[in-house]
């Protein structure tokens, strides 16, 4: 099957779609400096999946943020199609941020007084969107999330659950170039959590959304076409089957297919491609 995702000699000569070079972000917390980013690079083309995970507190949130243009980093750059995203001051930057970037906290962040389908729809009306064409958008992509009967329900009446599926929603709604979810299926059970993960894989299929998300689940994290970690600051990639454990820093080419039994012991990436992508609806992509 021809994949557009593959990730070949020739496709990692193009531009990548989004570019992180040498990013570094500390915290200063009652005077001592926590170091979370150190000269972090990692980039995406356009149609990739990545699954990020690892232990709590290693940077996944703060990584993510980054990507998703919400913190800035202390040093680096972060390049989107070519352009230089922290030049932009803050107005330009959440117009940006609103046209491109799906965003999914990781405490989903929800108007709880608002309904399922108001919350869905401020992005849209933020963008400027006309209320009653938006609206159709909205409730499609709530049903598509398993939440026809819920769209008037408020947040507040939600089930934990359905809220997280209501921020999916939400950033989905505006069909973002680039999906950046922070354990997005952390609340659901392990039924619903497969659902929302084949839905992100055929909607990777469908639209070519690139996609960062992060997982405590390993198995979940199977779905997206590789699997990255942070060790000492720096974004590497997930292999330790193939690799005996070993690690390196994120190679731009690099594919990174391969089942891992244990997260602690990133590996190399042997590039092996990732053409299996897709071929069943809904089957997780390096699934052998
Ligand atoms: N604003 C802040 N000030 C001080 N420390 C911070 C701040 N934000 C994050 N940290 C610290 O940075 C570390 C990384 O946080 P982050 O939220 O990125 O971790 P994580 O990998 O997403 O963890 P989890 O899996 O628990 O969500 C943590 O130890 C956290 O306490
Ligand atoms: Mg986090």
């Amino acid at each position: 099957m021809d994949n557009p995702n593959t990730n070949d000699a020739g496709r990692a000569k193009e531009m990548p779609l989004l570019q992180l070079s040498g990013v570094s972000k500390q915290f200063v917390h009652n005077g001592n400096t926590i170091e979370i980013l150190n000269d972090a690079s990692f980039s995406m083309h356009t149609g990739e999946t990545i699954a990020v995970i690892g232990e709590s507190g290693i940077g996944k949130s703060t990584f993510l943020h980054i990507l998703g243009t919400l913190d800035r980093p202390d040093q680096g750059t972060f390049h989107f199609q070519g352009r230089n995203v922290f030049e932009m001051g803050d107005a330009k930057l959440a117009e940006f941020r609103n046209k491109r970037i799906g965003f999914v906290f990781q405490f989903h962040y929800l108007l709880a007084e608002f309904t399922a389908l108001e919350n869905v729809m401020m992005p849209g009306l933020i963008a400027g969107r006309k209320k009653k064409e938006f609206r159709t958008e909205a409730e499609a992509i709530l049903v598509r999330v398993g939440l026809k009967e819920r769209l008037s329900h408020r947040v507040n009446d939600l089930s934990g659950g359905e809220q997280q599926r209501v921020a999916l929603a939400r950033a989905l709604v505006l069909k973002p170039q680039i999906l950046l979810a922070d354990e997005p299926t952390g609340n659901l059970d392990k039924k619903n959590s497969a659902q929302v993960h084949e839905f992100l894989v055929e909607l990777n299929r469908e639209m070519q959304m690139t996609m960062v998300v992060v997982t405590h689940n390993m198995e979940l994290a199977q779905y997206m076409q590789r699997q990255m970690t942070i060790v000492d600051g720096r974004l590497v990639a997930v292999n330790a089957e193939k690799t005996g454990g070993k690690y390196a820093n994120m190679d731009y080419s690099c594919s990174g297919v391969g089942l891992f039994h244990d997260h602690r012991r990133p590996g190399v990436c042997l590039g092996t491609g990732f053409s299996e992508i897709g071929k069943d609806r809904g089957k997780p992509a390096n699934r052998r």
